[in-house]
């Protein structure tokens, strides 16, 4: 009975989402080309739909649910004040690698992960991994490098892992990490490097559409909507109470719907969530490889329709299910979590490699 009604509700979102999804019509205001724009818009002003609700600081409220998901408080596209800026078409350019990074960024993305997938809202919602403000914290210590991160150094990291950079487009990079050669000494005949590094066009321009988010914030001062992605640490499971079996049946009662029996994604509106697990994955070195780390994400963002329905621990073990199925390996994995203490949640670092590892 419950799946029955959560499935209409699926549909009529659906619906929603589709009719919420068509372009606002021809005579709606436009704003007056040479008035400043406030820089974070009033609700009712943004949005393909409009919205009236308010936002949560500059973001969109994570209980706004999967109907808000096409909602941009800050949308470079649309942001007449970029006409006017010498870096407005490389903030554009930026904002584009984060909406559609296979596309955008093919030979950085042998995957089918999106930026935007795992940053929702472009990176402007609440509570799903937000990066308003982020820029301004860099540099910053990282503790799987052991060392002080740029932001591009960051952006790099996303593209080797999370968007699993190593594996292609050519599988240069794999190819030398299998001979041991170091990641950013991995180049073409013509000495163009194979991975994508600090210089790297996409990174920069990547780099920047995260400062463009991050304008009129007073860098070094954390905001307070930043790394809230956690479970608290008195409600982890410890790793043998963490069940995939469990798992797999919350992942059937409430995230079939949008991400398929096989984790691939289904096309929601014009949206498709990046494949959960399989080659077109993140690769077993990112971030959400990780047991809590994942689960923190699910916890407050997923299941779309519905964001925080799911207990800590259930949000828990559905992360177990998926990080349980197959993914590709980070080759340089024996290069991390050197100086700091590497967290109990790194599976892969303590189980072995994914599906493909090569050790
Ligand atoms: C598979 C999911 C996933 C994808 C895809 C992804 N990221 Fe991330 N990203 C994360 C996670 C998880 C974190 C850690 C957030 C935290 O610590 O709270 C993160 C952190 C970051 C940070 C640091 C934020 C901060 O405030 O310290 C930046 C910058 C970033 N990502 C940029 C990107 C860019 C650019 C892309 C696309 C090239 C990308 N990410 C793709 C999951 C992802
Ligand atoms: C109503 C549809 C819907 C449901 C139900 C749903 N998701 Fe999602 N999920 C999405 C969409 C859409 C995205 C991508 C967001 C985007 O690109 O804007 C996403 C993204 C994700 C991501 C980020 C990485 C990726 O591969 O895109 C994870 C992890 C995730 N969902 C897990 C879950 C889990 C676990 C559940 C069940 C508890 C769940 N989702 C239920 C629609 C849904």
């Amino acid at each position: 009975m419950l799946r029955l009604a959560r499935l209409a509700l699926t549909v009529a979102v659906m619906l929603l989402i589709a009719t919420a999804c068509s372009p606002p019509p021809e005579d709606a205001v436009a704003p007056a080309p040479d008035v400043e724009l406030p820089r974070i818009p009033q609700p009712g002003e943004f949005g393909p739909a409009s919205h009236t609700y308010e936002l949560t600081g500059p973001l969109v409220p994570y209980a706004t649910t999967m109907v808000t998901a096409w909602d941009l408080p800050q949308n470079p596209e649309t942001d007449a004040a970029l006409d006017r800026r010498e870096d407005g078409e490389l903030i554009r350019q930026g904002f584009r690698l984060f909406t559609a990074t296979p596309g955008e960024a093919s030979r950085f993305t042998p995957s089918e992960m999106t930026c935007a997938n795992c940053h929702l809202n472009s990176g402007q919602r609440e509570l799903a991994l937000p990066l308003v403000g982020s820029a301004g914290m860099f540099p910053e210590h990282n503790g799987r490098a052991g060392r002080m991160f740029s932001l591009e150094d960051r952006i790099v990291g996303c593209f080797y892992r999370s968007e699993n950079a190593v594996h292609g487009p050519d599988n240069g990079g794999l190819e030398a990490a299998r001979a041991g050669v170091a990641p950013g000494l991995v180049t073409d005949s013509t000495g163009e490097p194979l991975l994508p590094d600090v210089d790297s066009e996409e990174v920069v321009a990547l780099a920047a559409y995260l400062q463009y988010l991050s304008e009129g914030y007073t860098p070094g001062e954390d905001p307070a909507w930043r790394k809230r992605n956690r479970i608290a640490p008195e409600s982890l499971l410890p790793l043998d109470a963490l069940d995939a079996a469990l798992g797999e049946e919350i992942y059937t009662e409430l995230c079939v719907n949008c991400h398929g029996p096989e984790g691939q994604g289904v096309q929601v509106g014009d949206k498709k969530p990046g494949p959960l697990w399989g080659p077109q994955s993140w690769n077993d070195g990112a971030g959400l490889a990780r047991f809590y780390t994942l689960a923190g994400f699910v916890r407050y963002a997923m299941p779309y329709l519905d964001p925080g329905v799911l207990s800590d621990a259930d949000a828990q073990h559905v992360s177990t299910f998926i990080i349980s199925k197959p993914r590709p390996s980070y080759p340089y994995k024996d290069q991390d979590w050197q100086i700091d203490p590497m967290p109990i949640d790194a599976a892969f670092y303590r189980l072995g490699d994914g599906a493909d590892g090569h050790r």
